[in-house]
């Protein structure tokens, strides 16, 4: 596996297999990588020639108050994993490689979309988010490149900036990977304790409650569609009865616009994050 600390030099690799015909997946990552980041490896492995995964702590989608500094770093670490899976090279570039002096370039997404869910709780993350995308996308100039279906919220949000700024690549969700008792993987899981790591299955069994509920009323149609305040309440009533939890939000809305929405059809989406203790967890599930 390559490793590239600069620009220049993942430009070098990436003009060379473009010039045999090879096609080219990206994986942005922050690092700390775990069994949800190792199936998008093995997604972009399987689905192009090459697979480039990026691993960059981006600080400007972290909040004033957030976990930037504590944010968990372990870079040999991510190697093994990157290179076990077989991924072809790995940008691990410094925080003045990427915003050199004077930079002063952001992306964002203006619409209600980035405003709903976290972005409530996260002003401006998601403009931190689209602008280090933008940037990896214009280094790497992926084909195609992958994004776990966990941060819903970030992947319509890309999917939404591609088209906006016609991108041309294309961009492959990833279904959530759980640990054995369904907590959703997350390398924010690392901070939380054993007592802590015990109560967050509460956000999973919230969703299996809402599943169950939907699987009992049959599959939601325009006519007959699922009301999303009988599922909320279902999975607040969950979430609550945790006295570690304490909810953000648990929210349903349209899949592609993120707009809350009262009746839910197929594709619509229902998300939560919830603290547990300090540590703010987020799931979800797609109608
Ligand atoms: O999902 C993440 O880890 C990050 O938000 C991303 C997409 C790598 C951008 O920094």
């Amino acid at each position: 596996m390559i490793t590239a600390t600069t620009i220049e030099e993942v430009r070098n690799v990436i003009k060379k297999w473009k010039a045999e015909g090879l096609t080219v997946g990206l994986v942005p990552t922050m690092g700390a990588l775990h069994e949800g980041h190792a199936s998008l490896v093995e997604a972009a492995v399987a689905g192009c020639d090459r697979a480039v995964a990026s691993v960059f702590v981006n600080p400007t989608q972290f909040g004033e108050g957030e976990d930037l500094d504590s944010y968990p770093r372990d870079f040999a670490r991510d190697c093994e994993v990157l290179e076990a899976k077989g991924c072809d090279m790995v940008f691990h570039p410094a925080v003045e490689e990427m915003y050199p002096d004077g930079y002063g370039t952001y992306v964002n997404l203006e619409s209600e979309m980035t405003k709903q869910l976290c972005g409530k709780s996260r002003p401006g993350h998601f403009r931190g988010v689209c602008t280090v995308v933008s940037k990896l996308f214009n280094i790497v100039t992926p084909d195609r490149a992958y994004f776990g279906e966990k941060d819903a919220q970030q992947l319509a949000v890309i999917r939404r900036m591609v088209k906006d700024m016609n991108y041309g690549i294309e961009i492959v969700g990833c279904p959530t990977v759980r640990e054995a008792d369904g907590l959703a993987r997350s390398s924010r899981n690392s901070y939380l304790n054993e007592e802590e790591r015990a109560a967050a299955v509460v956000l999973y069994r919230s969703i299996s409650r809402a599943k169950e509920m939907l699987a009992a009323f049959g599959a939601p149609s325009a006519e007959d569609p699922a009301d999303a305040g009988a599922l909320k309440a279902a999975m607040t009533e969950i979430v609550s009865s945790e006295p570690l939890a304490r909810i953000d939000y648990i929210e349903a809305v349209d899949g592609e616009t993120l707009l809350p929405k009262e009746r839910l059809v197929s594709g619509d989406l229902v998300a939560m994050a919830v603290y547990i203790g300090k540590t703010r967890l987020i799931d979800n599930f797609t109608i």
